[in-house]
């Protein structure tokens, strides 16, 4: 009697421990993954997808100028001497519209961003400072005539001292918020026939910056102010319901799979997710590179791994941008794609290391790095008198991601547009400058998540952390149960004949307490 209850124990023990190990080693993994899916994937049910749909908070956007304080020794051919200032601290909203939700697992939507300028975090600068710049819009112009027919340019040069009032140099003097946002107006108004040329190459081209007049005389050439006013998509992203790997990754834009811009399948992927949204990362095999796509300069970019950091007391995994995403083809005969033939006279079109020619992407002969030249080949900074001064700490792109979510506890996105200034003996205000990259400003784009935030994860990974323990203690629990039932098993054996074994139990199917 005793006998058979302690085997119905163990029996019972044995079955619970059978049942411990398949949940500890399958069923909760599984069960905490599918319900992290559940929270992160892109569906009206997860709570993801609000803060998605509309940021919660405005990220930053920030920009840094750089005034040029000796522009007749640059006239004269002397090397610039450049003076950072900054930032101009923008708050950046972003909310998404959704079109429609595609085959294959897709969301399609279109991106609508904000800008509010931030006088406080700004310090003490006001978007009524006046600052001296290159005069981008200007060298923009006569760059592409000078590669496209160099002998107009005479002649182009004087339809643009009509385009451009009071044009004496290369340099704007100008008020910062018509720079980045209300436009410095560009005459299209006269019956000169190469001014005609230049607006119609602008007509044609439609760059962002440029901004048609209302009465069509004209444009307004800014910065910013066609991300405040247009939305840009349609972005088609993977919603993450199937597979979870696979979250936030955009699989076409504008209706393209491919970007057209560098007419090249390669260079036109559009890799990754738009650095808001990324997938939970996979332990066993965390990636090396994390893509993103950004639409701005018509590429994907990548950080790549570095390790793992502690940020607000979290573990997280930490990425920053390596050489090798900007390199020039020699270093990184991936970038070949990128240059582009007919981008200057006198030049193939690959461009030295940490640069990225924008032309096929804006319409118009810019070129993009990272701030100071960082991580960009160093003969670039022998043009500058002072004021270009690479620092990792202050011109390095980042992100650090929570593994477990994916949510990104903190990142930076940084850039420099810069344009060429070029001697030109037949222009009057070229004449006698230094050939030389010369940078305009860089941006900064960043976030890190709220302390609100921070503590709704750290919940998250607290309930984590004690289902990890539940695992373990409901393992221990069968393995004890187990070995009791089996130890009390063995001690009523021992008080019936021999051989009623208690092993012969497992073998015998349970009949040997009948003999
Ligand atoms: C920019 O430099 C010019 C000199 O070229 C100077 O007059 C001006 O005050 C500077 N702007 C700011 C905002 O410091
Ligand atoms: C879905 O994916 C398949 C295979 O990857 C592809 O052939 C098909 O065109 C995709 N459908 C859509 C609507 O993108
Ligand atoms: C962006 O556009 C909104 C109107 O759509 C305007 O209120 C706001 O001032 C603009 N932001 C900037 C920085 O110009
Ligand atoms: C052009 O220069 C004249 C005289 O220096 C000045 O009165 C005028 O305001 C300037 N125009 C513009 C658009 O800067
Ligand atoms: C620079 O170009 C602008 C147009 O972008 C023109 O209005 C301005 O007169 C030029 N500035 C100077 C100082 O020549
Ligand atoms: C896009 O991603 C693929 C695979 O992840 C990679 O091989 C390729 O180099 C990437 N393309 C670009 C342009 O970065
Ligand atoms: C991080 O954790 C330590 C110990 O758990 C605590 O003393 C410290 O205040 C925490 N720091 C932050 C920023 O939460
Ligand atoms: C480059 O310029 C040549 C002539 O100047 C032209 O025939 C060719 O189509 C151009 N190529 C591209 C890609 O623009
Ligand atoms: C880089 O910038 C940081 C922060 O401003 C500063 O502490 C550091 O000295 C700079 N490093 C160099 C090499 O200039």
């Amino acid at each position: 009697m005793l006998a058979s209850r302690a085997k119905l124990i163990f029996t019972c023990s044995l079955a619970f421990l059978i049942l411990a190990i398949v949940l500890a080693v399958w069923g909760f993994p599984k069960i905490v993954n599918k319900q992290i899916q559940k929270n992160v994937q892109l569906e009206s049910s997860s709570q993801m997808f609000d803060k998605w749909l509309k940021m919660p908070m405005p990220m930053d956007f920030k920009v840094y100028l750089f005034n040029v304080t000796n522009t007749d020794e640059v006239n004269e051919g002397e090397k610039p001497k450049l003076q950072e200032i900054g930032p101009y601290v923008y708050k950046e909203y972003r909310e998404r519209t959704v079109l429609s939700y595609g085959a294959n697992d897709t969301v399609k939507y279109m991106l609508k961003k904000h800008f509010e300028f931030d006088p406080v975090a700004s310090g003490g600068l006001t978007e009524e400072d006046q600052v001296t710049v290159i005069n981008f819009s200007y060298l923009a112009a006569v760059l592409a005539v000078h590669d496209m027919m160099p002998p107009f340019v005479p002649m182009v040069n004087k339809a643009l001292e009509q385009f451009f009032t009071n044009l004496t140099d290369p340099f704007l003097r100008v008020r910062v918020r018509d720079l980045f946002f209300d436009g410095i107006f560009l005459n299209c108004e006269g019956d000169n026939s190469a001014l005609g040329l230049v607006c119609g190459q602008i007509r044609a081209q439609t760059p962002p910056t440029m901004r048609p007049a209302d009465d069509a005389n004209g444009f307004y050439f800014s910065m910013f102010s066609h991300m405040n006013r247009s939305e840009s998509g349609p972005y088609e992203m993977v919603r993450g319901t199937e597979n979870i790997r696979e979250l936030g990754h955009i699989v076409s834009y504008k209706e393209q799979p491919v970007l057209p811009n560098w007419g090249d399948q390669y260079c036109g992927m559009i890799n990754g997710s738009d650095s808001s949204i990324f997938p939970p990362i996979d332990e066993s095999n965390v990636p090396e590179k994390l893509y993103s796509f950004e639409p701005d300069i018509c590429r994907s970019l990548y950080v790549s791994s570095v390790g793992k950091r502690t940020m607000f007391n979290m573990t997280a995994y930490y990425y920053e941008i390596h050489e090798s995403a900007l390199a020039a083809k020699s270093a990184n005969p991936n970038n070949r794609c990128f240059c582009k033939k007919n981008w200057s006279a006198n030049h193939d079109g690959c461009l030295i290391m940490g640069l990225l020619n924008l032309a096929p992407c804006q319409g118009a002969p810019a070129i993009a790095s990272l701030p100071h030249y960082y991580l960009a080949s160093e003969e670039l900074l022998e043009y500058f008198a002072e004021g270009i001064q690479p620092n990792k700490s202050l011109h390095n792109t980042y992100v650090y991601l929570d593994p477990v979510t994916g949510a990104v506890l903190s990142g930076v996105k940084r850039l420099q547009f810069n344009i060429e200034l070029r001697n030109i003996p037949t222009v009057p205000q070229l004449q006698a400058v230094r050939t030389g990259l010369f940078p305009l400003l860089w941006l900064e784009e960043g976030a890190t998540i709220p302390v609100s935030l921070q503590d709704e994860l750290k919940a998250a990974h607290r309930l984590l952390s004690y289902v990890e323990i539940g695992r373990w203690v409901l393992l221990a629990l069968g393995i004890l149960a187990a070995l009791a039932a089996g130890a009390a098993l063995a001690k009523a054996a021992n008080l019936i004949p021999r051989h009623n074994n208690s092993v012969s139990f497992i073998l015998t199917n349970g009949n040997g307490h009948k003999g």
